[in-house]
């Protein structure tokens, strides 16, 4: 029996009571699947300043270091919004996380159930079949990462400030691989966004693109796309793309209108893959829903668990390669939601919205039926 060590790190806001509910789901669909597992909690984020005076502290990065995965919850809330932005647990947490274990490929699935679509602010009629298709975001390069990275102040006294975006053709193509394989299980159709009109990166994005598919993908279907027009684009007909593929600046706003299209942020999953091999020899990676801490929520049993169950599914199927026990989580979800057992944050009308709780309930009884 395969056994799973994963590293939990629940964070702020709605982060602990969503996690909950999909370590239970974890618990059920490892009895069905027949596997087990074992994990250790560590604190990230405002609670990790609170604690530890860092938002990611050296034990964490040990019990991550420790682990084959890393399920995410979230991180940030009003608490630490008077800290100067470098401190703030988003960036002080995820930045760093990111970089130390390499987590260079942002996979996230864009995915609305045709069911659901009057949660779209997208005009019904360009969306019937709903949504379904999934960014591949460059998440350890490009302009937040990149040096120098700092304000100056000038001879005359004015004040400048740099950030400098770049790219190396390794670092394009290993990102390149990942949108590849995605591809492949899908439409094999690729769609890479840059601003290769304007940014030097981008020349050099679309060039080492172009030729890393013609020469290891033929099969697979190429586009480029500039980042405005596929801005502009998922907003008018978000199906023409199967999988996108982007730098890192451009995949943050991209992924969010995504989102934002797709409903409900309560829904999405996301996972970011590493450079590093686990003890199954898989991706090292890390798991977490793509919303926020929810503040205004955290605590009272009204957050969505279903991007924090998907995003465990994502965790058995990448870096664990349980895709059996992966599918039958996420049929569970789509059974759940598709029934009416809703949230408020997806509650259609006339359907009564349930809490963290009984969804995750109503998600565990479809994985035992
Ligand atoms: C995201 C977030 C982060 C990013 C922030 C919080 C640093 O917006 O994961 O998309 O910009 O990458
Ligand atoms: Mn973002």
């Amino acid at each position: 029996m395969k056994n799973l060590k994963f590293a939990v790190l629940p964070g702020d806001g709605i982060g602990p009571e969503v996690m909950d509910v999909a370590l239970k789901v974890l618990r059920t669909a490892s009895n069905k699947y027949e596997f087990s597992f074992d994990y250790d909690f560590a604190d990230i984020g405002g609670v990790a300043i609170d604690r530890h005076g860092k938002a990611f502290p050296e034990s964490t990065f040990k019990v991550c270091e420790n682990s084959d995965a890393i399920l995410f919850g979230s991180v940030g809330g009003p608490k630490w919004e008077s800290l100067p932005p470098k401190d703030q647990p988003e960036r002080a947490a995820l930045l760093p996380i990111r970089k130390a274990f390499s987590l260079y490929a942002n996979v996230r699935p864009g995915l609305l159930y045709k069911e659901l679509t009057s949660l779209s602010p997208l005009k019904n009629e360009r969306i019937e079949a709903g949504i379904d298709l999934v960014c591949i975001r460059e998440l350890t390069g490009g302009i937040y990462f990149g040096q120098p990275k700092e304000t100056r102040i000038l001879e005359n006294g004015d004040i400048q400030a740099i950030d400098t975006m770049v790219y190396k053709k390794s670092e394009i193509e290993r990102i390149t691989e990942i949108a590849i394989s995605a591809a492949q299980l899908r439409g094999k159709k690729l769609c890479s966004v840059d601003k290769a009109n304007v940014l030097e990166t981008s020349v050099l994005w679309r060039k080492v693109v172009t030729e890393y598919v013609q020469k290891n993908a033929p099969e697979i279907e190429l586009s480029h796309m500039y980042v405005d027009n596929a801005a502009m684009q998922m907003a008018r007909d978000p199906n023409q793309f199967d999988v996108l593929l982007t730098e890192n600046m451009f995949g943050d706003i991209l992924s969010d209108e995504m989102a934002v299209i797709c409903g409900s942020l309560g829904m999405l999953a996301s996972a970011s893959l590493g450079t590093g091999k686990n003890c199954h020899n898989l991706p090292y990676g890390l798991y977490e829903p793509a919303g926020g801490t929810a503040p205004d929520i955290a605590g009272k049993n009204l957050a969505n668990p279903c991007a924090q169950i998907l995003s465990a599914a994502l965790m058995l199927r990448y870096s664990f390669g349980l895709e059996e026990a992966a599918l039958g989580i996420e049929n569970a979800v789509k059974k759940a939601v598709k029934d009416g057992n809703q949230t408020g944050d997806i509650a259609q009308e006339g359907v009564q919205p349930i809490g963290t709780s009984e969804l995750g309930a109503v998600v565990i009884e479809n994985l035992n039926a």
